[in-house]
């Protein structure tokens, strides 16, 4: 676990500080990536910084707490020997700053070799590394960063920080000199990892979509203090005051979508009937519950087609006369983006929900999104 207690940082003179951080206070559990998020002061133009880079190198004390103390595991850092503390924390940084001069195995061994791993050791881990992120070994291991790509650059970047498997690490803006796209691959891959190895990071970002997409917890600053530490569901559905509702935008329900999973959204009491069913007795069906349609399954669950309630209402003879095709699915396992996405494009106000073997199992209508994120999304 990180904590982080009173964490302040002064610059200038005593009598007239710039307050970079101010008495920022946290708790991060073992395990979860928490991104500090909030405008940037690289940036041309805009608001200066907020204190997410100064915040995140006070914990690894590249920079000198004025005031405040963070904890690892329970351990006062300020009692640890500074370059001890740097060699047990992963590092990131958006420039990626790979050393030109060594190959890439090289770079990716750095810290294992100043930890005085055996060199057998630190060269298999380095493998295994690249292996983890789909680059061939035999291909990379002896190439220099400037005959890599940028993207590639960065997940060696990323690989190296891992190398000496670190408990905690620190990524300052990792992924902000990569192209949307590819930004978007090396996101998902790293969450992948993320799943196996477990690691506890602190993650600094000004890309809301990043955020959301990546942190069990956001911090949002401004002018060097935390304005809110929530889940980012949490934070999007009760944003604490005016200038975070600003922050997240007019369109943060949207942003809410991607959080949420069709299997936590979808209605599960839906009605099947037969095509050989008259309509006579869909419409019975309908009219007693909750639905607007019933939907008619082939022989293996998968729902085939769907009578909607008014065709119900106003047609007579069989089911099969009148059901029409359906034009679209979306999987369980999708999120409420997706299925919302797939709804405006083929105008399916009820969108079945299939499970991995394609069977029916639950329907997404407008009213069951409405509800979900009215209620402050997942339970
Ligand atoms: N070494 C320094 N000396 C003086 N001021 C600094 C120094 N480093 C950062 N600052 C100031 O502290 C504030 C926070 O900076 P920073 O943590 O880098 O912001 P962010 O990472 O959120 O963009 C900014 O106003 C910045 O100008
Ligand atoms: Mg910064």
């Amino acid at each position: 676990m990180i904590r982080l207690e009173n964490l302040t940082k002064h610059y200038g003179p005593a009598h007239d500080p710039l307050i970079a951080v101010d008495n920022v206070s946290l708790d991060l559990p073992t395990g979860e990536i928490c991104v500090l998020l909030g405008p940037s002061g690289r940036r041309a133009v805009g608001p200066s910084g907020c204190g997410k880079t100064t915040t995140m190198k006070m914990i690894n004390r590249l920079i000198q707490p004025t005031g405040g103390k963070v904890f690892i595991n329970g351990k006062d850092t300020s009692t640890v020997d500074p370059i001890e503390l740097r060699r047990s924390i992963g590092y990131v940084i958006q420039q990626i700053g790979l050393f030109p001069n060594k190959t890439i195995e090289e770079n990716i061994c750095v810290v294992p070799d100043l930890l005085g791993w055996d060199r057998r050791k630190s060269r298999d881990r380095a493998k295994e590394l690249l292996e983890l992120v789909g680059l061939q070994p035999d291909l990379f291991l002896k190439r220099y960063p400037k005959e890599l790509s940028g993207g590639q650059q960065q997940r060696v970047g990323v690989l190296r920080a891992l190398a000496a498997d670190p408990p905690v690490m620190l990524m300052d803006e990792p992924f902000g000199a990569i192209d949307p796209i590819n930004r978007e691959v090396i996101q998902e891959e790293f969450l992948k990892m993320q799943r196996e190895i477990r690691k506890t990071i602190i993650f600094v970002s000004h890309d809301l979509d990043e955020a959301v997409k990546m942190a069990d917890k956001i911090a949002i600053f401004r002018s060097g203090k935390l304005e809110q530490y929530a889940a980012p569901d949490d934070l999007l559905a009760r944003p604490a005051n005016s200038f975070i509702e600003d922050f997240l935008g007019s369109d943060r329900a949207l942003k809410r979508l991607r959080l949420v999973s069709v299997g936590d959204a979808m209605e599960t009491d839906f009605i099947t009937v037969l095509e050989t069913d008259s309509v006579e007795h869909a419409r019975a069906r309908i009219r007693s519950s909750r639905s607007a349609a019933a939907f008619v399954l082939d022989a293996e669950g998968a729902p085939r087609s769907v009578l909607s309630e008014q065709v119900a209402e106003a047609c007579s003879g069989t089911v099969g006369d009148h059901a029409e095709p359906v034009k679209s699915t979306v999987p369980l396992t999708g999120d409420l983006r997706q299925a919302v996405s797939v709804m405006f494009a083929h105008d399916m106000p009820l969108l079945p929900c299939i499970d991995e073997a394609g069977r029916l199992a639950g329907v997404m209508s407008y009213r069951s999104i409405v509800h979900h994120l009215g209620h402050g999304g997942k339970a």
